[in-house]
């Protein structure tokens, strides 16, 4: 009996999409407004997904308090009205796209989560655009 347990979290960061080696005019181009160089913000929402057996003495997959208290120590405390681009340094020469942001929140989860469950991260940044990630 397998069970997927989930936990929403927020953060609010800014970034910008560009890449450096480009114009300002090539990167609105490719990147439209998110390319815009005084950077802007999201309100990130992500969700943690579990999957495994629950626990056959307390009936849970893992401890959701528990899972909260990881994913904001790792995560959103980090990022938090942060500027991912400046602040951030897995961002430093990794443009902090939806798709790069989601993959390093699972590298930040996923040493800190028990091993046996499996993992899986979807990132809002907003409420039409979303990604998921799963390893
Ligand atoms: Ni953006």
């Amino acid at each position: 009996m397998r069970i997927t347990i989930c936990r929403r979290e927020h953060f609010n960061a800014a970034h910008r999409i560009y890449r450096k080696d480009w114009s300002d005019e090539r990167n609105l181009a490719v990147f439209g407004k998110c390319s815009n160089p005084n950077y802007h913000g999201h309100n990130y929402d992500i969700i943690v997904k579990l999957t495994g057996e629950p626990d056959p003495e307390i009936g849970y997959v893992m401890d959701m308090k528990v899972l909260g208290d990881v994913i904001k120590e790792r995560v959103t405390e980090v990022y938090d009205h942060r500027n991912l681009n400046l602040d951030i340094p897995e961002f430093a020469d990794v443009m902090p796209t939806a798709e790069n942001i989601v993959v390093k929140i699972y590298e930040r989860l996923r040493p800190h989560l028990p091993a046996h469950l499996d993992l899986a991260i979807t990132l809002y940044e907003t409420e039409r655009n979303f990604v998921e990630y799963a390893g």
